[in-house]
């Protein structure tokens, strides 16, 4: 599995991770069975939230890591209604005791809310001198809110934005991959199949999908992550509560799709208006 660097700091992780939005909802074996067979492929990047299912898929990526935890990269959000200086402390310590760990790799605000976001990174900056977690991020910024979260702690503490983006969802290519860019800031896709709205085999796009995919024994998912993490910053966050899933997805890691091919899919998923699109690379 190809690892990048995380945002300014030192850390890197796997450029194709696991989500867990509604992993607690499946049999509880088959999605431990799958965030393990993950870690095996070198999916080591886990992405919960205290959101999901109120807790209960931090409690199922707790079993999925434990004894491996020095192999992953966790991270984990705090509400924004929980995201007072106060609350996010709180917040974190009770993520950590359901994760039935001491850190976290990356604590993100999940998205904006009532409190001022001095506050919540005043929080942030807290628990990371405490060691509770390693870096921190934000969630669902656009780049106004990028702006006001740089003006608030300048360059180089922001690790992350986790932002949707897939095939059908491209908007972040206007602007805020470019800003991220320019700042050393990781792009995390997220809903990379589009919450499972994959393109399917008999549309236009699912048509380039399969060619591409065939000429490189691949699948069209795998093609489709690839094509989402062709520039240097961004990574994603596919959830599977399969092992089938999860194997099929970590094939993306490997894979090398050619200017021609970035090409193709790039004009049979349209972009959509707006300022300056980035360079096929
Ligand atoms: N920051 C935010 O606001 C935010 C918002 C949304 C999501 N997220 C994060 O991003 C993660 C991913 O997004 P998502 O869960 O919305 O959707 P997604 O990853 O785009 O799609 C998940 C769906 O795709 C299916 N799937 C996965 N791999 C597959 C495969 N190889 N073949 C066929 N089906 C496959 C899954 O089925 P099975 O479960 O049956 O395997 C599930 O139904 C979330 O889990 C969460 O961690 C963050």
């Amino acid at each position: 599995m190809e690892r990048r660097r995380f945002g300014p700091g030192q850390n890197e992780t796997a450029v194709i991770g696991q989500g867990t939005w509604y992993i607690e909802n499946a049999k509880r074996a088959s999605a431990v069975a799958a965030l393990r067979r993950g870690l095996d492929f070198g999916m080591t990047h886990i992405d919960t939230a205290e959101l999901y299912g109120s807790g209960a898929a931090e409690e199922v990526v707790a079993e999925a890591i434990a004894g491996r935890r020095d192999e992953v990269f966790v991270v984990s959000k705090v509400l924004p209604q929980n995201a007072s200086r106060k609350g996010t402390m709180l917040a974190c310590e009770r993520s950590l005791a359901r994760l039935r760990t001491n850190r976290l790799d990356c604590y993100l605000l999940h998205w904006r809310g009532q409190y001022p976001l001095a506050d919540t990174f005043a929080a942030f900056e807290e628990l990371q001198r405490q060691g509770k977690i390693l870096s921190w991020g934000v969630s669902n910024f656009d780049v106004s809110d990028l702006e006001e979260a740089r003006k608030i702690v300048g360059e180089g503490r922001i690790a992350c934005n986790q932002v949707l983006y897939h095939l059908q969802e491209r908007a972040i290519e206007h602007k805020v991959i470019p800003w991220c860019e320019k700042r050393g800031v990781a792009v995390v896709a997220y809903s990379p199949f589009g919450h499972g709205s994959f393109p399917g085999p008999r549309t236009a796009g699912g048509k380039v999908l399969q060619e591409i995919a065939e000429a490189h024994h691949a699948t069209p998912r795998q093609v489709a992550l690839r094509f989402l993490v062709r520039r240097p910053s961004v990574f994603t966050i596919p959830k599977a509560s399969t092992s089938e899933h999860v194997e099929e997805n970590a094939g993306a890691g490997g894979l090398h799709l050619t200017p021609a091919e970035i090409a193709r899919i790039d004009m049979a998923f349209p972009l959509g208006p707006g300022p300056r699109p980035l360079p096929v690379l």
